[in-house]
Order: structure tokens, then sequence, then C-alpha cells
């Protein structure tokens, strides 16, 4: 497995539902950047399952990621992409307890967690996602609602070495809002100094990212990188938010 200690950033693009065989072509040829020999930054493209295959034959200086991972190891689960299979075509990470997979999907603290487990036992880190609602925010809750995410989702199979924190506001994905810049680092150090054993992770933050917004994220001390959703579907974007 990598050494997640020795990235300076991450930056990881969520493709979610998203892509062709052909916009991945273009997509690729296109995608050239300042850093791209820069060993300490680390860039993950996590495309849809079907088309992972295809991106691990073309991708240079980027690592490949699931969106996801099953939460069974192998056998009768129709449909499910278990986290070994991940790891067959050259996933090195995968995004696990995404907002949109807790919410539409029902995914509990205690799935995201053995889905965790499983990407570790296949020699793949997990990206933990965790946020809030607009009524927790309004509400007060952050706090302890990430809190409760993190301690129940991330377990003893994790440390700061193998496993990624992302922390995703759910009313700022897709929404073009974002928190403050003071926001963001007070959530960020809250987790890393306030809840026990975080002190090291690496914590993205993920949320509306776009170019006009992501170098002044990036340059806080306590965020480690960004997950991007929307701006990672538009090379021009994304490369634009590489150079930093
Ligand atoms: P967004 O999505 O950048 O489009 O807000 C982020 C995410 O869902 O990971």
């Amino acid at each position: 497995m990598l050494e997640i200690q020795k990235f300076n950033k991450i930056i990881a693009a969520n493709w979610k539902m998203n892509g062709s065989i052909n916009f991945i072509n273009n997509f690729l040829d296109d995608l050239t950047f300042e850093n791209i020999n820069d060993q300490s930054i680390c860039i993950i493209i996590c495309p849809p399952f079907t088309h992972s295959y295809l991106i691990a034959n073309k991708l240079k200086n980027c690592y490949l990621g699931g969106q996801n991972c099953s939460l069974f190891l192998e056998g009768a689960y129709t449909g499910d992409v278990s986290a070994s299979m991940l790891y067959d075509v050259g996933c090195q990470f995968c995004i696990v307890g995404h907002s949109e997979r807790r919410t539409i999907f029902n995914e509990t603290n205690n799935e995201v967690s053995i889905k965790a487990t499983n990407s570790l036992k296949n020699n793949i880190h997990p990206i933990i996602c965790v946020g809030e609602t607009f009524q927790q925010k309004k509400d007060n809750r952050t706090k302890e609602v990430l809190s409760k995410q993190i301690i129940e989702s991330i377990n003893g199979d994790s440390n700061n070495d193998n496993t990624i924190i992302a922390y995703e506001p759910i009313w700022a994905i897709g929404s073009g809002l974002t928190p403050s810049l003071d926001e963001i680092e007070d959530i960020h150090n809250f987790i890393k100094n306030e809840i026990q054993g975080y002190e090291n992770y690496k914590i993205l933050y993920g949320g509306s990212v776009k170019s006009a917004n992501s170098k002044e994220i990036l340059n806080l001390n306590s965020v480690d990188g960004l997950l991007i959703g929307g701006a990672s579907l538009n090379v021009g974007e994304f490369k634009k938010i590489l150079s930093f």
C-alpha cells in the first residue's frame, strides 16, 4: 500500500455516475498540468466501476479509485462489486460513505466501517466521507454529528497512514455553496484535535470546489486535499485546480 503521510496534497475526482469511453479518451488526452511529476501530490480519479479498467490502462501520474465497494467480500450478491475486484483492476483508493450513498442508499455508519475494512483487506485506501445536513448546521449540531459519524464509520483497522477522511457538508455538495474558510479550518481542526485518535489523519474538503475557490481552500493549514465532484468532469477546470 502507499504511505499516505508522504503526500502533501491529495486531490480526488469523484465522477459519480457520469462519463463514457469517448469522454474518458478526450479527458485523459487533455490531462496535463504543471505539477504532474511532483511525487508529493496525489491525484486520484474515481470513475464509475464499468470504466475503471479502461482508465487504469491509460492513467499516467494519477491513481485510480472506486466510488464505493460491496459490503461483502465475494459471492452471490448480484450487482455488487467487491474491493478485491477494484484492486484487481488497479484501484488503490475507494470512496466509502459518500453522502449520496448514505442518503439515497441508506448506508449506515456500521456499513461504511465494514466497507472501509473490506478496502483495507484488499490493499485499498478508503476515503471515508462525513458531513452534516443544512438543518444540522443550523441547529449547531455539526460537531456532534461529525464525531458520531467518524467514531462509528472508522474502526480499528484504520490509521493515519492507510485511511483518508473527507469532510463534505451535505448542503455544499453540488449546490454552489461552501462554508467560509474559517468554518472549514474550524471543522478540520476539530476533527484533528478534538476527536481522539485522528490527529494525523489526512482530511480532504469536498463540496462545490471549483477553480475559483480551490486555491484558498487548499492553502488552509488543516486542509490536506480536495474531493471534487462536478468540477472534476471538466478537464479545463480540473487542470486549473491541479495547478496550485
Ligand atoms: P461537488 O461534489 O464538487 O459537485 O459539490 C463533491 C462530492 O460529492 O464529492
